[in-house]
């Protein structure tokens, strides 16, 4: 039997390696994600469900290239592909090339929303673009999103995603130093699933907002029956852009994402993650009088939009993408990987009942996050008001497990988990519970 996480105290080259980690990168991070302290580790290299650090201990990955990786580490299909593709080139700026307008067909088949599509590289770029293309198109500065909704990095993103203290008002509170007060002046503020206050807020700024973006799944929180749906009719009713972030959702929720599996059809969607297999692709989808605008044979012209980047449109990600819809696209991928995925969430549930430990676990589909409160959430306060300090208990449990998760954040189930990594998480669940609640 596999032993899932650190057997030894850290030591030896992967301690000297996070010493130096510490000397090179700020915080020894490459991101905003550093693990605690005690649970700093180095990865070698993944496969399947799994990664190994330096030392060599394996841990079951839920994290999974903070949800990437739904095909698994080293999927072969992916490999064989970027291997070939690899050998005729990578790169060649974002002239039109064969391997990438075939992806952007065969998107264009799958995505309800893509009368259009522009490749980029990641998902913060693509709500960028989304947003400049639906304030040009409407000739409108101001931007709705919700409270606890995430997307990206850029200055219109980092707003109101995880505020720690929250007033009577949904307002625009910077999630990051460095923003300039005015951006915050160009954004408006709702409550996740409550249609009432959305209408009110578009209605009273209808003649000054561009668009409303949102995660069709907010982080970990489902949308409430018809919630989506009174999005798109009070937007088409305002004249407001409707942007999808599907940036998770796309290619998890089903091939043609959320937008798909509800029928609700934005004006524009953003997708990223999934689609690259783990290479930096990522794309724009729209309505074509939307996405035209950065028709680059209208440079020059007032309502041309500039969108570029270096890598956009680089074979070695289409050809990945590709591979990745290959696998996708076989008969019965969504149903196994969901069906794997409920029986996961209702054995962990069944665990944490025999514990009694007032948690529940919730999610959508191959997505997963515990929520330690007497109901699933509707909202990010619902999320913020729940007892926040045991779910970071019972998950820096599971880290010292080997369970390899984001604390504190949503996990993800990947198609090549198997049943005794399954099994492993279940019971590192009921060994974690009974020290809790001992
Ligand atoms: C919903 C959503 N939108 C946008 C982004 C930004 O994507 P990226 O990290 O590729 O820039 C993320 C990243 O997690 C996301 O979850």
């Amino acid at each position: 039997m596999t032993h899932f996480g650190r057997q030894a105290p850290v030591a030896g080259v992967e301690a000297a390696q996070i010493a130096s980690a510490k000397q090179v990168l700020p915080g020894g991070a490459l991101g905003g994600n550093a693990l605690p302290e005690s649970a700093r580790l180095v990865i070698s290299h993944g496969a399947g469900g799994r990664f190994w650090d330096t030392s060599g201990n394996c841990y079951i990955d839920y994290a999974l290239g903070s949800g990437a990786m739904l095909l698994g580490h080293a999927h072969p299909a992916i490999h064989q592909a970027v291997a070939a593709q690899a050998l005729r080139g990578v790169h060649f700026f974002n002239y039109l090339n064969e391997t990438a307008l075939q992806l952007c067909e065969r998107l264009q088949r799958i995505i309800p929303c893509a009368e259009r599509i522009r490749l980029t590289t990641t998902g913060s770029e693509t709500t960028f673009h989304a947003i400049r293309l639906a304030r040009a198109f409407t000739g409108k500065p101001k931007l709705l999103k919700f409270e606890g909704g995430y997307h990206g990095t850029h200055d219109y993103a980092q707003l109101a995603t995880a505020p720690k203290q929250v007033g009577n008002d949904y307002a625009p509170i910077p999630d990051t130093a460095g923003i300039p007060d005015v951006v915050a002046e160009l954004m408006l503020v709702a409550p996740y699933n409550d249609l009432d206050a959305a209408r009110r807020i578009i209605m009273a700024h209808k003649h000054e907002l561009a668009a409303v973006i949102v995660e069709p799944i907010q982080r970990i929180i489902s949308p409430q029956p018809g919630f989506l749906e009174g999005l798109r009719e009070i937007t088409r009713e305002a004249g407001v852009v409707l942007i999808f972030d599907e940036v998770v959702t796309g290619f998890r929720h089903g091939l043609s994402g959320m937008q798909g599996r509800t029928g609700v059809t934005p004006d524009l969607g953003c997708f990223a993650k999934v689609i690259g297999g783990g290479l930096p692709l990522a794309f724009v989808a729209g309505r074509a009088d939307i996405m035209d605008q950065a028709d680059p044979g209208q440079k020059g012209t007032a309502g041309y939009v500039y969108q570029n980047g270096t890598l956009q449109g680089f074979p070695l990600g289409c050809a990945a993408a590709l591979a990745t819809l290959d696998v996708l696209e076989a008969p019965g991928f969504y149903e196994t990987l969901e069906a794997r995925a409920e029986t996961l969430k209702r054995d962990m549930q069944a665990m944490l009942d025999r514990h009694n430990m007032g948690t529940l676990v919730i999610g959508q589909g191959a997505m997963w996050n515990f929520h330690c409160a007497e109901r699933a959430p509707r909202n990010y306060r619902d999320i913020l008001a729940s007892d926040t300090g045991k779910q970071g208990a019972i998950d820096r449990g599971l880290l010292a497990e080997g369970i390899f998760l984001i604390p504190g954040t949503r996990r993800f189930v990947c198609s090549e988990h198997t049943d005794e990594d399954f099994a492993a998480t279940v019971a590192a669940l009921d060994r974690v519970c009974a020290t809790l609640s001992a």
